[in-house]
This record gives C-alpha cells, structure tokens and sequence, in this order.
C-alpha cells in the first residue's frame, strides 16, 4: 500500500541543547539558515509524502507557526517588493489541512509520541522522520524505504554502520538474510553496550511502519531511561511481520548533539554556492 502520510514526533525536551531549547524547539534549530524541521519536511514531501502529522508538546508552537502564513512579516515584504523572498516564503507554507498537530502531553518517550498519533494514521502504512538525524542528500534514503515496503508490506528501518565503541548511542539490529535492496532484522535492541551489540548496524530516525505498531506501542511498557521505546514497539513485531533494515544510501548527521550539528551546518555551508568560498576562508583562517 502507498504511503502517504508522515509523522514527525517533535516533542522532546531537547536537554542537550539547553539553554538555546529552554523556549524554543530544538527541531527549529538552524542549520546555516534552515530549521532541521524544514529539511525533513522537504525530504517527505520529495518523497511523495501528502499529509504531516507533527506529534508536538508545550512550547512548540513555533514549529506551527513556521508552516503557515506570516501576515506582518509578508506584508513588510511586499510593501519593499522584496519578491525572491516572498517566493521563498511561499514554498515553505503548507496546504491548508496538509498539517495535522496532536499533542503529547508529557515527553514519555519516542514511541508514546508516535502512538499519540494513532487517530489521524488509521489503517494505512506511514513514515517517522526525526528531524534531528540530517540526511543529505534529501530524499533518497525515504525514497528507497517506501519502494521496499511497497513491495513487501515490511516494516522498514534506516540503518548505518555505526563506530562499535558508540553501539550504545543507538538501536542495534541483528541481521538476518539480505537481498540487493534490504537486510531483514531479527532482533533490534536499544542502545546495547559494545560487548552485547548483535552487529553496529545502528538504527538512524526514518522508518516505514504499518499501522499494528499502534497496537504493539500501547502495550509496550517503559525500556530504556524509563521510555516507551519505538525500537522496543517494533522488537514485538519480529517473527510475526516483516522488519527489513535499508541501508542509508548518504550522509546522516546526527543534529541531536552539539558537535553534530556543527558539522552539518559546515558540511552544507560549505556546498552552498552564495557562501561556500566564504565559510571556506573562516575555516583555514579558524584552524
Ligand atoms: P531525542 O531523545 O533525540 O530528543 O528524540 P530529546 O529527548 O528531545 O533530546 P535530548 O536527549 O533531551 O537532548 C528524538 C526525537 O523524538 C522526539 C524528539 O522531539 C526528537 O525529535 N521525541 C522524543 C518526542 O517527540 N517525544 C518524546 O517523548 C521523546
């Protein structure tokens, strides 16, 4: 079955970005001028995806905000005829009713928010994007997760090999047989240290899953650090569906710690064609 619609689970509390995530959601941090929402929103949409569900908390308002009309901020713009940057504007809003925001009430844990979203997924397969794995480019990745599921009918992860010493900064599969365009997982375990990692196939934020995970996430009880685990939701699935692993064909970085994002926001300056030379001086001038 096609997939069609999109949850972007945006209610952390983002600690490790405190104080610059105390009133504002991490998710809008910028990477050079683009909140890391807006890219994982342009990847679904490029993807094919039709319709948003952002899963958002207190203080999140923002990420709202930046989707829909801006009246002041447009009509300054027009009265300078600044039109290139009322166009840009433009693309970025979203149709009305494309964006749908349900509230999680309490930060119990990514798959409590993904379950939060069970009225508005139905009975239909649907994607998770989180916005603070930065894939680039755009688009592949999703694009070649939603081929194999509608192929298959699996549920697909996103995984990369990982450095063995950083296994327990991530979800680790157990693989099993593979084909040319996916690995099937049997076992998926949360954050494991290096010695009991079954692989350093580490699971990164996209996944395809059908609408049983609802379901499976309403029985899962609290895991790690006392949260209802997506990884652990999914675990529940193996052996009675198909969970296939797909290999990430580009480049992801992980916008959830500081570091992370400094290289993404270098890496993507540096390609860009307005600022590349620039960025490129500061940093021989820097190091
Ligand atoms: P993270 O664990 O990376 O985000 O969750 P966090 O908890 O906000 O960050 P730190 O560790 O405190 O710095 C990955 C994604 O899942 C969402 C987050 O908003 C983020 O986009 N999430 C996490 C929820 O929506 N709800 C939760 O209960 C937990």
């Amino acid at each position: 079955m096609a997939v069609k619609t999109a949850v972007f689970p945006v209610a952390g509390l983002g600690t490790r970005f405190l104080p610059a995530t105390k009133a504002i959601p991490k998710e809008m941090l910028p990477v050079v001028d683009t909140p890391l929402i807006q890219y994982a929103v342009e990847e679904a949409l490029e993807a094919g995806i039709e319709n948003l569900v952002f899963v958002t908390g207190r203080g999140k308002t923002a990420i709202e905000d930046h989707f829909d009309v801006s009246y002041e901020l447009e009509a300054t713009l027009r009265s300078r005829a600044e039109t290139e940057t009322l166009e840009m504007l433009n693309e970025i809003r979203l149709r009305p009713g494309q964006a749908a925001y349900v509230r999680q009430m309490e930060p119990l844990g990514l798959g409590h928010a993904v379950w939060c979203a069970r009225h508005l997924i139905g009975d239909e397969p649907f994607a998770v994007l989180l916005a603070d794995d930065l894939l680039h480019p755009t688009g592949d990745a999703l694009k070649a997760m939603i081929t194999e599921h509608e192929a298959t009918g699996a549920n697909i992860i996103l995984v990369q090999e990982v450095d063995p010493v950083h296994t327990d900064r991530y979800g680790i599969i157990t693989p099993g047989e593979s084909t040319e365009t996916a690995t099937e997982v049997v076992g998926i375990v949360e954050k494991p240290s290096t010695a009991e990692a079954p692989s350093n196939l580490g699971v990164i934020g996209r996944y395809i899953l059908n609408p049983s995970i609802m379901d499976r996430l309403a029985s899962t009880r609290p895991g790690s650090i006392g949260e209802i685990q997506l990884t652990d939701g999914i675990a529940t699935a193996l052996g009675t569906e198909l969970v296939s692993a797909v290999t990430n064909p580009g480049v992801r970085f992980d916008c959830g710690t500081t570091i992370g994002l400094i290289e993404a926001t270098l890496s993507i300056a540096l390609e860009r064609d307005d600022i590349s030379t620039d960025v490129r001086a500061l940093v021989k001038r820097l190091g």
